[in-house]
């Protein structure tokens, strides 16, 4: 399948939307005898490389799992580390984004962020906001019941307000409350580094995606891996449900 894996060409069937669990930097670095900082920099590299090649793929909206609410249980030091680099990059990959055509959405309770990086996040937004060619989501200070409650909190404030009445709650209505409301369905979740958990992404958008767990650790993911990826995606059968 090489000569397919290399074509360059949309995958038949691939997915639209694709979301990744970006796992493994730490045990990369390990490996090396590196600092943990050292993996999440290469996970950064492995990043811009999938931005570059998703849209080659077929695949028009990419949901990054960044950071979760619970990444803040790291060592203040991790923690630190992984701040400097999204203030760092959220400046130095800005022209690279236009360039691929790239538009940042975020998803996460990222207003939570400190002010310099919730202003740097604000402006990657409205500088690529006329991009079309990649929707880039990147998940920060995400959890998926966390972004339950917060929909379910708005609704009910609503509802208090007199705006809406709580009978006409449903599913598409919730959806739409979601941070993710202005994305295409997901489907297709991968995981790297052979975990086989969804720690708390995106738990309501899975409820009919492809799920794919595999064995690269993050850093060392790449255009043929995803490419890989949307084909085993292609060849599943999705019934939705149905027999
Ligand atoms: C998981 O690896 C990865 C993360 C917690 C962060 C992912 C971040 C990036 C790829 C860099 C871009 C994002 C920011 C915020 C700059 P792990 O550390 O859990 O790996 P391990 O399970 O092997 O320890």
């Amino acid at each position: 399948m090489a000569a397919e894996q290399d074509s360059g060409l949309p995958v038949p069937g691939g997915p639209r939307h694709v979301a990744i669990i970006m796992d493994g930097n730490g045990r990369w670095a390990e490996q090396r005898r590196l600092p943990r900082v050292a993996g999440h920099r290469a996970g950064v590299d492995a990043v811009r490389r999938v931005v570059r090649a998703a849209p080659e793929i077929g695949i028009d909206t990419l949901t990054l799992y960044a950071f979760s609410s619970e990444n803040w249980r790291r060592p203040a030091d991790e923690v630190s580390d992984l701040m400097s680099l999204l203030r760092h990059h959220l400046v130095s990959e800005l022209d690279e984004l236009n360039s691929n055509g790239a538009r940042i959405h975020l998803i996460g309770d990222w207003r939570r962020l400190r002010p310099e990086i919730v202003e740097r996040l604000e402006h990657a937004v409205a500088v690529t906001r006329a991009n079309s060619r990649l929707q880039l989501a990147v998940a920060l200070n995400y959890g998926a019941r966390d972004e339950l409650v917060r929909a379910a909190r708005h609704l009910a404030a609503e509802a208090r307000a007199g705006r809406l009445d709580p009978a006409a709650i449903d599913e598409a209505l919730l959806d739409g409350a979601l941070d993710t409301a202005a994305l295409p369905p997901v489907d297709l979740i991968i995981r790297t580094s052979g975990e086989q958990r969804m720690s708390n992404f995106l738990l309501w958008q899975a409820a009919y995606a492809e799920l794919l767990f595999v064995p690269t650790l993050w850093p060392d993911f790449d255009a043929a891996r995803l490419r890989e990826a949307a084909q085993a995606f292609a060849r599943r059968e999705r019934r939705y449900g149905g027999r």
